[in-house]
């Protein structure tokens, strides 16, 4: 099918189907956990039968293919610069969950200056039809391509844990979001607390400051205690939920995906416009917000 073929198609199915839902995982801080988390949260999705894919957003050093012992040959930059097809290069993982592997040598959006429009959109189209939903792992830092990921996913898991430091980068990053795009959904998970009274009282004083100080709300995901399996996990090159089904962190991370619904249809739970959105940050003006 040409790619004229399956735009043709995608906007076609557009008017019937909802958008699939697109959650991007951020923090501000590096070693917070968003990968192993999003590597973990993503495979709880697709255990629930949500047909789930996970993308590698960290331009510059994307390493979930790593954290499974995989070597991608070939990546999303492969296909964006229309040197392979989708199919090409998505890895199946456990559970029917599937891998997009990032783009590691496209360090800035700047480097995606050579992307083929068509070869963007075929794989847009794609993705849209296969995908209920997408959790789009981030790099560290509050880089512009961590906001642009996030304004156009229009739901954003902000991954923090109780030192002070990651507290203070995950209330930058969600005070830059919530200034740029004011309706953005905003969930907060704290990660490597000591127990769960520790992340409780994270997540409470985060929500009550943003909420007095921006004016917004944010959703708690809920709490992951600090698990020597993960670490264990990591230095094996195995995702801590599939080596330790009955660790307190795989636990933890369960309770999370219910409070995400990730236990429902994602249909059922509204729609993010991100591929159009998408779409429209390379093709069309540079403009990524109120595209919907
Ligand atoms: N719940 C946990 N309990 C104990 N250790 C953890 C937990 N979550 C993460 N870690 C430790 O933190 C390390 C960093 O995790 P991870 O690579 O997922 O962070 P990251 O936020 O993706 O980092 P980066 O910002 O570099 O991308 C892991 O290798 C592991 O050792
Ligand atoms: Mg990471």
């Amino acid at each position: 099918m040409s790619q004229e073929q399956r735009l043709r198609e995608w906007v076609r199915e557009g008017k019937s189907k909802k958008g699939c839902r697109v959650i991007t995982v951020s923090g501000g801080k590096g070693g917070v956990g968003k990968t192993n988390l999003s590597v973990a949260l993503s495979l709880a999705a697709a255990s629930q039968g949500r047909r789930t894919f996970l993308m590698d957003g960290d331009l510059g050093l994307a390493n979930i293919d790593v954290l499974f012992n995989l070597d991608a040959e070939r990546d999303l930059s492969h296909v964006l610069s229309g040197r392979a097809e989708l199919d090409d290069i998505l890895i199946d993982l456990p559970f029917g969950l599937t891998l997009v592997p990032g783009a590691s040598g496209m360090t800035q959006m700047a480097d995606l200056a050579d992307i083929h429009p068509d070869a963007l959109e075929g794989m847009l189209c794609e993705l849209e039809k296969r995908a209920e939903l997408v959790l789009v792992d981030t790099g560290a830092g509050i880089t512009r391509e961590v906001v642009e990921f996030c304004v156009l996913s229009g739901e954003v898991l902000v991954v923090t844990t109780p030192e002070p430091t990651a507290i203070t980068d995950a209330y930058a990053l969600i005070k830059v979001l919530a200034e740029r795009e004011p309706g953005l959904d905003l969930w907060l998970l704290v990660n490597m607390a000591r127990d769960h009274a520790e992340g409780e009282a994270t997540i409470a004083r985060i929500r009550e400051v943003a909420e007095r100080f921006l004016g917004i709300t944010i959703k708690s995901a809920g709490v992951v205690l600090d698990d020597p399996v993960v670490s264990t996990a990591v230095r094996n090159r195995q995702p801590f939920t599939l080596a330790y089904p009955h660790s307190s962190a795989q636990s933890c991370v369960m309770s999370i995906a219910r409070n995400l619904g990730f236990d429902r249809p994602c249909d059922q739970q509204g729609s993010s416009n991100f591929f159009r959105r998408m779409r429209s940050l390379f093709t069309g003006p540079r403009t990524v917000t109120g595209t919907s």
